[in-house]
């Protein structure tokens, strides 16, 4: 259930597998969070706090990531942007300098091969960069992709190794989950399986009462815009603590976004865009000149502990969830593929994926 980035890479990787994969979309696939999303994969920069299960599952994705994206392009025989920019993470201040140094020390035991840059250093790998800025935490791992080509890619690699993708489908139903699986859409129509996936996003808390257990999954609303940019001006994506901007092969400048709590409205507001411009042109000086010509939401699938839900249920290893992936959905596509499917095919999982575990909030 659900044909954003998670149900997509799922369903080809069980399909690759040799199952028979069927997507069920209320809507239109990569229609909701997936297609709205800035596309980084930054598993660094994402996670400022320490090395905990969340950032390994990250950081496992970025690694896969080169081969999937080559596979996936391969089998779609779409081309999508995947650059490998590195990032700049800046600090304005000597305080958010130290919290940089204290990260560069943790995140270089894990693989970051970062550096902390200041003064010509930095000014050289980043010119436009505002002057203001006192210090920057460069990560070389991280890279960012085009998230709805990626997405349309996803599609088209599922339909051409025979997943079935049945759209618009009014109202699903879980009817039987327990000795087989049974979903009825509102038309009529029934679609019988052996197991059951839940990709469906900031809307899965709708299952908590059929399969009664706690699914805290709630929507975090993201505004984000984009400028038009004739020569690539930004030439990593750049983030701090109030937003990032990610320059794209499309000659548009991508900047982002908001954390609102607004329920499943992805309404875009002036407010909202205001805040991002205003921060564009304290990092980027040459943008208090020029107005997004493109703005756009989306709803982030957040949970109450920040880690996503995913694993099999105690009360029937035929249902699996998948959801809940909050701000790094694009980035962890790959790996919750395959430890979906892992978990679809009954197979032993590392203990360090308990802290997943869907039904944590139901104890
Ligand atoms: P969705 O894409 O929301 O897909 C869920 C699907 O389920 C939808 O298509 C919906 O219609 C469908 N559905 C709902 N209910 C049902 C039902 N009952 N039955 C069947 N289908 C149903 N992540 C990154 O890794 N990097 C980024 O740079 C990044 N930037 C972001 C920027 C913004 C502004 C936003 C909003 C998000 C960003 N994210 C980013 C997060 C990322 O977009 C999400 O984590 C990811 O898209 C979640 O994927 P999903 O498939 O779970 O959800
Ligand atoms: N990961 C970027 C965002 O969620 O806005």
């Amino acid at each position: 259930m659900g044909g954003g980035v998670i149900g997509l890479s799922c369903a080809y990787e069980l399909q690759k597998r040799g199952h028979q994969a069927v997507v069920l979309e209320i809507n239109r696939c990569g229609g909701q969070a997936s297609g709205a999303a800035a596309g980084m994969l930054a598993p660094y920069s994402e996670n400022v706090e320490g090395p905990d299960a969340f950032f390994h599952l990250c950081n496992e994705s970025l690694r896969l990531y080169p081969e999937w994206v080559k596979e996936i392009k391969r089998v779609s025989g779409r081309e999508f942007e995947y650059t490998e920019s590195g990032s700049l993470y800046i600090a304005y201040h000597e305080a958010d300098r130290l919290a940089l140094e204290g990260r560069l020390l943790w995140q270089r035991e894990h693989g970051s091969t970062g550096a902390l840059l200041e003064g010509e250093e930095l000014f050289a790998r980043e010119p436009l960069l505002s002057r203001e800025v006192k210090a920057a935490l460069y990560t070389p791992e991280e890279s960012h992709l085009y998230a709805p080509d990626y997405v349309m890619a996803l599609e088209q690699a599922c339909r051409l190794t025979g997943v079935q993708i049945e759209e618009q489908l009014v109202q699903l139903t879980v009817e039987e989950w327990r000795n087989d699986v049974v979903v009825k859409a509102q038309d009529g129509r029934s679609f019988n399986g052996d197991r059951l996936l839940v990709c469906s996003g900031a809307w899965a808390q709708e299952l908590a009462d059929v399969f009664g257990i706690r699914i805290p999954i709630y929507p975090i609303r993201g505004q984000i815009c984009a400028y038009e940019a004739e020569v690539k001006p930004v030439q990593h994506m750049v983030f701090s603590n109030q937003g990032y901007l990610v320059a794209k092969e499309n000659r548009t400048l991508v900047c982002g976004a908001s954390e609102d709590v607004a329920g499943f409205d992805t309404t875009v507001t002036d407010k909202g865009i205001e805040r991002l411009r205003k921060w564009n042109k304290q990092a980027f000086p040459f943008l208090a000149e020029q107005t997004p010509f493109h703005r756009w939401a989306g709803l982030r699938p957040s949970t109450q502990d920040g880690f996503p839900l995913l694993g099999r249920l105690s009360a029937s290893d035929r249902v699996v969830m998948a959801a809940g992936h909050y701000r790094n959905g694009i980035l962890l596509s790959p790996v919750t593929a395959k430890v979906a499917a892992d978990y679809i095919e009954r197979k032993k999982l590392p203990e360090a994926m308990e802290a997943f575990d869907p039904e944590r909030f139901s104890i």
